[in-house]
């Protein structure tokens, strides 16, 4: 059988490492991305590692480049990679602000449109966006994340829309508070805070967010696009 290509940004990370560990264990291709940290984990056939500056769209149609060169297509993107800084928003520097939508916003655009091409011509493919919660509420000194969160809700609504007709699905997962990557950058005092906040009182497992994404690219959920799937313990419906 064909297997399926999955490309994961920011596989280097909490919740990329979450992923990588998911969908190795099953009958997929996997390009997994990182970019200051390496990933400690042997190449194999299935499983190729890509460095790249996401910042940088040279950087990014080189990795999309070396994908295809490697595995022969792209069924599948989860584009994963993001960055928190916390600020209030008068205190939030040009830069912080910048740099934050680099990450979590242009480079989810230039990682799609580097793949469409040949996802358009090979007229199947699947793009999911990693979003948060807090694009939808806001949330006190988040000012570039949540900006940025909420406009890769916009980005994935307009691309199902101008995708549909090649059968390319789009989707976004927004995540509440899990219990893995940047949330170990929150001092202890308000991760609590954060939980007694959260309808369920817990912190999410990352398998709940690799078991949605394992149904998103099967064939049964092949008529679900553009949808923001909420992953969030409650904390907004
Ligand atoms: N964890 C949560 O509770 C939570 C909640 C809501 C949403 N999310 C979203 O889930 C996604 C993963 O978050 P996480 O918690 O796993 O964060 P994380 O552990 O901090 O991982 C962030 C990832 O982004 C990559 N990255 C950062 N800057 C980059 C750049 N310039 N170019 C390329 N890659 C870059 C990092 O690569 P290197 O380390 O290799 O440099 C790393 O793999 C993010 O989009 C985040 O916003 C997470």
């Amino acid at each position: 059988m064909d297997e399926k290509v999955i490309l994961i940004t920011g596989a280097s990370g909490g919740m990329g490492t979450h992923l990588m560990n998911w969908f190795k264990k099953q009958p997929v291709k996997l390009a997994l991305h990182y970019f200051e940290q390496k990933i400690a984990e042997p190449a194999t056939d299935h499983c190729q590692f890509f460095k790249a500056d996401l910042t940088s769209e040279a950087d990014v149609n080189q990795l999309i480049k070396a994908v295809l060169k490697r595995f022969g297509k792209i069924d599948i993107v989860i584009n994963n990679a993001g960055i928190s800084k916390s600020a209030m928003s008068w205190k939030t520097s040009l830069d912080a602000w910048n740099e934050t939508m680099a990450i979590n916003l242009t480079a989810p655009f230039l990682v799609a449109k580097a793949c469409i091409p040949s996802m358009r011509e090979r007229g199947s493919g699947s793009i999911i966006n990693i979003s948060s919660v807090v694009g939808q509420t806001g949330q006190i000194g988040t000012a570039a994340y949540s900006a940025s969160k909420a406009g890769l809700i916009g980005l994935t609504k307009t691309l199902a829309k101008e995708l549909a007709s090649n059968n390319i699905t789009v989707n976004a997962l927004a995540l509440g508070y899990f219990s893995t990557g940047m949330i170990a950058d929150v001092p202890q005092i308000q991760q609590e805070q954060i939980i007694d906040s959260i309808p369920l009182k817990k912190l999410g497992d990352p398998a709940a967010v690799c078991k949605t994404i394992e149904w998103l690219i099967s064939t049964e959920a092949a008529y679900v696009t553009g949808q923001v799937i909420q992953l969030n313990g409650g904390l907004y419906m």
